[in-house]
């Protein structure tokens, strides 16, 4: 089992979240972009719970068609269709006591979403093919990458099921709105290859670290674990080097910005100023106040450095 690593305030503010809800029993959506930790939240949240004795089901909603997915979650009855040659338990009772996952939930159909409303409401089921209503005990977990509010006012997602479901909303927010994790988790992923894989690299480059540190990581968290093993199986010295990184974390250079002009206007002058400034107040930070160390992570020769701080009127101490 993996374990939620995270110092940013945003992941602070989480864990504690899911302490707070890991105690009751209220059913939770978890929402956030592919590969920011949904599944691991609601990991921790069921091994957090009055439930971790008991069994943690995780169901991907995306990954079946209709039909099977009914008889996946609600079991089946002999002969209920061709195939049915024994009376089958789905999942929802095999979650019984427990947790159930029901991850990619945005992508049911409609006519599943009123199957799975009826759970939740009666927390009775009937298997496919069968007349008896089933009472079940689990606890429901549902996650999405999709827009469920915008998939309720477009009537892809039912408004009952999604008022149901995001009694406690627990949103992941992207890698890159929470920096700060970064290096503590590549550097947490680096270890665990290293208990792993029979092999001992001690650390990242600081080209490494600054590589990881300004991609935009579309794929979140899964892609730096992927980045890292990569790197990291490549890897010949002790040292994680930038050079065995994916191209595209390697190659990128420049931070990769949106911009946006406000209809009145603005002074670009300013704002270039200012946020020059906030780099250098920023590098110093994490340089400990070495200004040498915060030009080379600024690209910058210590002249130019010293210039911009003296333009600035940026303090060296930190
Ligand atoms: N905060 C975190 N700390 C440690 N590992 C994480 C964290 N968030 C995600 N991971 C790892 O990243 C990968 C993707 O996480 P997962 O829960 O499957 O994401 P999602 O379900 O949102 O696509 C997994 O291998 C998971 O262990
Ligand atoms: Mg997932």
């Amino acid at each position: 089992m993996g374990k939620l690593i995270g110092r940013s305030q945003k992941m602070q503010e989480l864990f504690k979240m899911i302490e707070v809800v890991s105690a009751t029993a209220s059913t939770i959506l978890i929402t956030g972009e592919s590969g920011t930790g949904k599944e691991l939240v609601a990991k921790a949240i069921h091994l957090n719970s009055p439930r971790a004795d008991q069994q943690f089901v995780s169901v991907n909603c995306g990954a079946f068609t209709e039909t099977l997915l009914e008889s996946e979650l609600f079991g089946y009855m002999k002969g209920a269709f061709t195939g049915a040659a024994a009376n089958k338990k789905g999942l929802f009772e095999v979650a019984d006591k427990g947790t159930i996952f029901l991850d990619e939930v945005g992508e049911t159909s409609l006519a599943m979403q009123v199957k799975l409303l009826r759970v939740l409401q009666e927390r009775t089921l009937r298997r496919v093919g069968g007349t008896e209503e089933i009472p079940v005990d689990v606890r429901i977990i549902a996650a999405t990458n999709r827009d469920l509010p915008t998939m309720v006012s477009e009537g892809e997602f039912r408004e009952d099921l999604y008022y149901r479901i995001s009694v406690i909303p627990l949103q992941i927010p992207p890698l890159r709105h929470r920096r700060d994790d970064i290096p503590l988790l590549a550097n947490h992923f680096l270890s665990r290859l290293n208990a792993s894989m029979g092999k001992k690299i001690d650390r990242l480059s600081d080209e490494a670290l600054r590589r990881l540190e300004v991609y935009g990581w579309p794929g979140n968290v899964r892609e730096l674990e992927n980045a890292i093993e990569r790197a990291f199986i490549l890897e010949t010295s002790i040292e994680l080097s930038a050079t065995h990184l994916p191209e595209s974390v390697a190659n990128n250079t420049k931070l990769k910005t949106a911009v946006s002009i406000p209809d009145e206007g603005f002074s670009l002058e300013e704002y270039v100023e200012n946020l020059q400034k906030n780099y250098l107040e920023e590098a110093l930070r994490r340089s400990n106040g070495v200004q040498v160390k915060a030009a080379e992570l600024l690209g910058m020769t210590y002249r130019s450095f010293r210039h911009y701080m003296q333009k600035y009127n940026v303090e060296s101490s930190t």
